[in-house]
């Protein structure tokens, strides 16, 4: 059975690729009124036209979560529009020049954290002073398989990914009597414009990547999708500070 989430308002980051593309388009066909942020606008524009056509209800906000004031902006927007924020999922994520430890760049660093760590905070900051207003809601962080053990020529997106759980469970202990859930998904490699290099190529890298799924194949979008439309769900509701995989098996090999 469909869970759903009739009525409820979804903020998405990164809703206008990938992954948070597919989550935005799931939500709205179950009902959700739909916000999706992202830095570029016009994949993101196009995302909210795509759910509207469908009968959904959604609106686009440019938003770069690395910078509080552009956090403000867009939940200011949410809340003069519909008032609450329900369901909240922080998925914007880049990957980072993907260098061994001792060669990563300091500012790749500062850019990777600041997008993949402190933007998820920056947006549950947000998010919870919301949904404590309004008697709960469910976060959901997107983190990483590289978030759960290391990845070799990672260094600053694993350590980013990482935080994010730190940060999940975290605020899953401190809001659970007020009802508010917070989890993450870490997904394995997913076919997504960033989960191209792997996916896309023929050679190494792809070969490489594979043999670490014993599924035998790359995620898609919508199997992470439907694992974050349960956990904002009620279907969930006893679920909160768990780093769930959707990884063909990538962390239990
Ligand atoms: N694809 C994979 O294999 C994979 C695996 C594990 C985790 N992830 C994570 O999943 C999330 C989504 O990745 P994806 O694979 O869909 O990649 P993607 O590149 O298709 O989408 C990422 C989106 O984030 C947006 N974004 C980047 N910087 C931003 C910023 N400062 N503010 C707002 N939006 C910004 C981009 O514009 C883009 O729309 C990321 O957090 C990524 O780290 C991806």
């Amino acid at each position: 059975m469909a869970h759903s989430l009739a009525g409820k308002v979804a903020v998405i980051t990164g809703g206008a690729s990938g992954i948070g593309h597919a989550t935005a388009v799931l939500m709205g066909k179950l009902g959700a009124r739909v916000v999706v942020a992202d830095i570029t606008p016009t994949s993101g524009e196009a995302v909210a036209a795509e759910i509207n056509a469908a009968g959904g209800d959604a609106f686009f906000m440019s938003t770069d979560v690395s910078r509080s004031a552009s956090i403000d902006e867009l939940f200011d927007a949410v809340i003069a529009r519909w008032g609450q924020v329900d369901c909240a999922f922080n998925n914007a994520g880049v990957a980072g020049e993907g260098k061994f430890t001792i060669d990563a760049n300091e500012d790749d660093w500062d850019r990777t954290h600041n997008i993949n760590l402190k933007g998820v905070w920056l947006c549950m900051r947000r998010e919870i002073r919301e949904m404590v207003k309004t008697g709960g809601g469910a976060i959901v962080n997107t983190a990483s398989v590289a978030g759960l053990v290391g990845w070799r020529g990672a260094a600053a997106y694993s350590a980013s990914k990482h935080g994010v759980i730190g940060l999940t469970k975290t605020a899953a202990l401190e809001y659970a009597r007020q009802d508010v859930r917070v989890n993450a998904v870490c997904p394995g490699v997913i076919d997504t414009p960033m989960g191209a290099p792997a996916t896309q190529s023929a050679g190494t890298v792809h070969d490489l990547m594979l043999a670490k799924h014993p599924a035998g194949r790359f995620g898609t979008p919508n199997e992470v999708a439907n694992a974050v439309v349960w956990l904002c769900s009620q279907d969930s509701s006893f679920t909160t500070g768990h780093a769930l995989t959707v990884d063909g098996g990538y962390v239990t090999r």
